[in-house]
């Protein structure tokens, strides 16, 4: 996707409209563009339209020469936002190979603006770097995005630039997810962000496998020793002149996750490339953050690792000691995450204290399978220590249309991580494991500190069918909701 602009006039070929339905009947919302609804009716009658969601017809026209009807659901007055998000995103997946569209869709306040731009923006992504000699077959991208409304104030063209900013780094969320761990290990992962920071003016420090050890890192190493792509601890900070508020953002970056002596099934295993996906997340939000010239600091980790198996691969029984001391009897080398995000969590508060301390702490995690048991495949966690702040993000979350839910960190359950040999254990109680995974992360929070904690471990990965501005594989969630919260702090 190269451009997004804001028009008062059809400039292209293809025409994306709305269409919706209500007690049976079809609704056509073509925001300013004037069309001849009695022709339109006849034809959608005759294809057997519905205006749900997702649905995709395309119609040869007079002018312009193709409409491309995308399904908003229920018809509304005022549409929702993540209705709007969506059907331009499912429009610009349709138009796949086309280098322009006009976007008629309802696109009467700034935000109805913005969801049109986000959504069309996301939605003209493909990962097609290792396709060799397919490659040609591929279609590129729709290139421009014309969004048809009357409001073209600098605010308006500001919401624009910024759906473009969110996009490009959702796609680096994507593209790092989509890669595989053939291509992408801790090493690399490090030098290819460190390559963007230094573009955009970040402070990057990376520690290699000989320092995380010589530091006292015990949980990145312990995860790491068992793999010939050895670990990484990456820091990407943002510090305006400006900035009253410092924020850490804590992601898991395991390049691949075998499970390692707690071997995998291999059915599915091919899925354990998403297991960086909160790494990308937080690193690809502090980009996006620099880009917006957000006036709040941040402190971007990514604790990295390749969780193998190999006869220096952690053994269950094996004790390791976290960065600041506190140690952790590895009962089930599987539950990889939470050793690695604890050592980067320690760090993180350590690191804040010259400046002052942290406002507020958050890690994001594919960390959980409980996650998807409690949730489904959409709709990622929510747990903290401070309701304000998660109710701060869950209000973020809504605007940004991305599907959060919070979910308890109940105490009763805080025993079952007890360990007869050292200060925890890896692994609690099995029921309630996602929250079980959120109490352990826990001990390594500053109770004064407000946290959150993300278990973004199925929506972070599209394994199904490509849906609104989803695509199949890397989804890039949390990027939006966290740069919603990061506004309004
Ligand atoms: N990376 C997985 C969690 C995961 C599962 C992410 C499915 C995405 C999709 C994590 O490291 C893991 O293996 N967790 C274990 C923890 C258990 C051993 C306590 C799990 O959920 O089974
Ligand atoms: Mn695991
Ligand atoms: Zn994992």
């Amino acid at each position: 996707m190269k451009s997004i602009k804001l028009s008062k006039e059809i400039t292209s070929s293809f025409l994306v409209v709305g269409l919706a339905h209500s007690n049976g009947k079809l609704i056509v919302e073509s925001g300013l563009a004037k069309l001849d609804e009695k022709k339109i009716q006849a034809i959608l009658a005759n294809l057997g339209a519905t205006g749900k969601a997702d649905e995709i017809i395309k119609v040869p026209y007079t002018k312009p020469e193709t409409i491309i009807f995308t399904g908003l659901g229920e018809s509304s007055k005022s549409y929702d936002h993540e209705a709007l998000r969506r059907a331009a995103g499912a429009a610009a997946r349709a138009l796949e190979g086309q280098k322009s569209a006009t976007f008629a869709l309802p696109a009467n306040d700034l935000a109805q603006i913005s969801a049109i731009a986000e959504g069309g923006a996301l939605g003209a992504y493909s990962f097609t770097e290792f396709r060799g000699s397919t490659k040609k077959e591929q279609k590129a991208v729709l290139q421009e995005i014309e969004i048809l409304t009357s409001l073209t104030s600098a605010e308006a063209k500001n919401l624009a630039k910024r759906a473009g900013i969110l996009a490009k780094n959702t796609f680096i969320i994507r593209d790092l997810v989509n890669t595989p761990p053939s291509h992408l290990t801790p090493a690399i992962f490090s030098t290819r962000m460190k390559k963007i920071a230094l573009g955009l003016g970040l402070k990057v420090e990376i520690l290699d496998e000989r320092a995380l050890k010589s530091k006292g890192y015990g949980g990145i190493t312990g995860v790491g020793q068992g793999s010939a792509n050895p670990p990484r601890l990456l820091r990407v900070s943002y510090k305006p002149a400006k900035a009253k508020k410092l924020i850490a953002l804590v992601g898991k970056g395991i390049t691949f996750d075998t499970g390692g002596l707690a071997l995998k099934p291999a059915n599915g295993m091919e899925a354990m490339k998403c297991d960086m996906g909160g790494a990308a997340a937080v690193i690809a939000t502090v980009f996006a953050a620099a880009e917006l010239k957000l006036p709040i600091a941040i402190d971007a980790w990514a604790p990295l690792a390749e969780n193998m198996v190999s006869d220096n691969a952690q053994r269950p029984s094996d004790i390791v000691s976290i960065y600041g001391g506190k140690t952790v009897e590895v009962l089930n080398p599987d539950a990889e995450g939470r050793l690695v995000l604890a050592d980067a969590l320690m760090r993180a508060a350590e690191f804040a204290k010259s400046s002052g301390g942290l406002d507020g702490i958050i890690d994001v995690a594919t960390l959980t399978g409980a996650q998807a048991v409690a949730l489904g495949t959409r709709t990622s966690a929510v747990m903290t220590n401070d309701f304000e702040f998660s109710g701060q993000f869950l209000t973020a979350a809504k605007k940004a249309g991305e599907q959060f839910w919070p979910m308890p960190l109940p105490e009763e359950l805080r025993a079952s991580l007890d360990s007869p040999v050292a200060d925890l254990a890896n692994i609690g109680d099995r029921m309630g494991g996602m929250l079980v995974a959120g109490l352990f992360l826990r001990e390594f929070i500053n109770p004064q500190t407000p946290w959150l904690h993300l278990d973004i471990a199925s929506p972070a990965f599209n394994e199904a069918e490509p849906h609104g501005y989803t695509p199949v594989g890397g989804t890039g969630i949390s990027l939006r909701s966290l740069i919603c919260l990061l506004e309004s702090i």
